[in-house]
């Protein structure tokens, strides 16, 4: 992929991996669109980085979706890469009782929307130089933790769906890659901590990100970053081992 002279719209930029790629791109000499429901972030990220793009949507609606892909071919046709990067993680605790409300926001965001998103982009796409969309899985795509068990299902699923995307797109000169992070230090599942601004482990942001746009530079359609790696061919050994480091 040329990473520079594109135009990007990034879901999910208000913190995490998003605002990390948004950064990034930026300084390679993008236009970048970012997207996210808290508007007061979006707000402070465009007074911090003038030249970035800001569009408050909430992509768990589909009527937001698609005024989503409107506003953009109507604002930013230029934009030739999407990437479906927003996501929220919670705890599956089957004995206990699922939480139905939780277990659609996690499978609509993580699953439905990218899947959406992409189908609803791909006639802007076409014909556009360096066409792409960017699907960010997980290594837990392979390899579930049990205890977020709709949230690795989801993974796994969008894994899937991007092998098939990219089969169904290969001769219209849209590539679709993969990116699998490993435990990356976010604001991902920061719901569940009691000091909101307790780090859950995992690779510093800067890490990752330079990992993912060497990938991306390199045309890497699927890659594993960092621990994430190995995750796809070692799924069997690793289910155990990562299981036991998590109460069941
Ligand atoms: N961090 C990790 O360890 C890790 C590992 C593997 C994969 N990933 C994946 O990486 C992606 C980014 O996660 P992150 O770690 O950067 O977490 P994060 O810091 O919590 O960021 C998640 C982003 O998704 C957005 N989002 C969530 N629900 C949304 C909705 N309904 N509509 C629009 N935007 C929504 C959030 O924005 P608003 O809250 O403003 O809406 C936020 O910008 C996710 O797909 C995640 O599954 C992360």
């Amino acid at each position: 992929m040329n990473i520079t002279g594109n135009t990007i719209l990034i879901t999910g930029g208000t913190s995490g991996i998003g605002l990390a790629f948004a950064e990034e791109f930026l300084k390679e000499g993008n236009k970048v669109i970012i997207t996210g429901r808290r508007e007061g972030r979006l707000q402070a990220i465009k007074d911090r980085l003038p030249g970035i793009i800001t569009k408050v949507s909430d992509l768990e609606e589909a009527a937001q979706r698609i005024e989503l892909v409107d506003w953009i071919a109507e604002n930013y046709p230029d934009t030739n890469i999407l990437i479906n990067n927003a996501g929220v993680q919670f705890i599956t605790d089957f004995k206990n009782g699922i939480d139905l409300d939780k277990l659609q926001t996690e499978v609509v965001t993580n699953l439905i929307a990218p899947i959406h998103l992409a189908s609803l982009f791909i006639a802007g796409l076409k014909g556009k130089e360096n066409a792409a969309i960017v699907n960010i899985t997980s290594g837990l795509a392979f390899v579930p933790i049990a205890m977020m068990a709709v949230y690795c299902a989801t993974k796994a699923a969008m894994h899937s769906a991007t092998l098939s995307l990219r089969y169904q797109l290969k001769d219209t000169g849209i590539k679709v890659f993969e990116i699998a992070p490993p435990a990356v230090d976010t604001e991902l599942g920061h719901d569940r901590r009691e000091d909101k601004d307790q780090s859950h482990g995992g690779i510093p942001v800067a890490e990752f990100i330079e990992g993912a746009m060497a990938a991306l530079k390199a045309g890497t359609l699927e890659a594993g970053i960092g621990m994430a790696a190995g995750m796809r061919i070692k799924r069997e050994e690793l289910f155990e081992v990562i299981n036991g480091n998590f109460p069941g």
